[in-house]
């Protein structure tokens, strides 16, 4: 049976703090939540109710071994939820928090395995977004939250695409617009002896060696098949964040082979000034040639575009370079097949 999914647009409320109560009442009656974090849009849970948490799995048709990232409003709250520490996560968090960053520690007897996968670790991170942090603070709760979406759907950046793709699957959704990082957040693990970035994100490689010395790319340890991926960091499965449209990624852009496509084929082309057609520029999208507006775009582009029945998506890869990871990373994993 599906249930009735309310929105609440809340730029259009008289009173948000009811609705932020309103949200946190569901959560400590043990309900999911969609809402906004500064990445993209979060279906949250009470973290330490298995449940609850269940639920989350439920709505999204996600496999339960997957490992959900835990929000807190607070350090101390993440203190909680781990029986260690380290210097290192201090200074990170000291860094980055509220922040894009997700941190991979040991977890305490707190948090229930299916919020981990199974597993003995736990990722936590504190979003920077004023309406997770109230709804975080009125609940009081740590709260498990995955992206809002289906599994393997592209990941919500607006209210909108939350309701496109679990209307009738959960009872409430906090709508404050678009968010402003428009992909995940970076997930480092700091359980192995070398810091390791598991997914990459908008806070960079770079970034982090800053302030922790050496990190570790998960990237360069894929093997072929991606199997040991899905085993330790689900997120970086191979098909995720995809949209049903056939996306394919391309090093150049060669407009006389795509014309004669488009004698027969719908296309779309995605790509940046410099590349653009001279004639007719019909299905060209133009995007920023800096990375973090990329990502900002990245997905609100794709849903647009997975919503005009195309034959296929045509993306010129951008530039093959350290500050473009965590924008390469989504766009090969939007062109995965399965
Ligand atoms: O920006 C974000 O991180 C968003 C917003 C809502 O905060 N959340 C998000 O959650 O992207 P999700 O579930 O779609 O991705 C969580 C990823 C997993 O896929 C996995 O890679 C990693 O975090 N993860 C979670 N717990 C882990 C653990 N114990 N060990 C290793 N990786 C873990
Ligand atoms: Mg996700």
């Amino acid at each position: 049976m599906p249930i009735a999914t309310k929105m609440i647009q809340l730029d259009r409320v008289e009173s948000v703090s009811a609705a932020i109560r309103e949200g946190a009442e569901l959560l400590r009656a043990g309900e999911v939540v969609a809402f906004p974090t500064e990445t993209v849009y979060g279906l949250g849970a009470n973290a330490l109710d298995p449940i609850a948490v269940s639920k989350i799995y439920e709505a999204k048709g996600r496999p339960s071994n997957n490992p959900l990232i835990v929000h807190v409003a607070r350090i101390d709250q993440a203190k909680s939820l781990t029986t260690v520490w380290p210097d290192l996560a201090e200074r990170l968090v000291q860094a980055f928090w509220p922040g894009p960053l997700t941190l991979v520690l040991p977890k305490s007897e707190l948090v229930p395995t299916i919020v981990t996968g199974g597993g003995n670790t736990v990722a936590i991170r504190m979003p920077d977004h004023p309406v997770a942090e109230a709804l975080l603070l009125e609940c009081a709760l740590p709260l498990a939250a995955p992206s809002a979406n289906r599994s393997t759907e592209l990941s919500p950046t607006t209210g909108a695409h939350v309701f496109k793709s679990l209307n009738g699957r959960i009872p409430l959704i906090l709508d404050s617009g678009p968010v402003r990082v428009g992909i995940e957040s970076t997930v480092l693990d700091l359980t192995s002896p070398v810091p390791r970035i598991l997914r990459p994100g908008i806070i960079t490689p770079h970034q982090i060696e800053q302030i922790v010395g050496k990190v570790e790319l998960m990237q360069k340890l894929i093997p072929t098949d991606g199997r040991d991926i899905i085993y330790s960091s689900p997120g970086l499965m191979k098909k995720h964040y995809a949209p049903r449209t056939p996306l394919e990624l391309h090093e150049n852009i060669d407009w006389h082979a795509l014309d004669q496509r488009r004698l027969v084929q719908k296309l779309s082309v995605v790509a940046f000034e410099h590349d653009k057609p001279t004639g007719d520029d019909l299905g060209f999208v133009q995007m920023p040639f800096e990375s973090g507006q990329y990502a900002a775009e990245l997905f609100r582009v794709l849903h647009n575009l997975d919503e005009q029945g195309l034959d296929a998506i045509v993306v010129k890869l951008p530039p093959d370079d350290l500050e473009w990871l965590a924008v390469q990373d989504r766009l090969r994993r939007a062109a995965e097949k399965e």
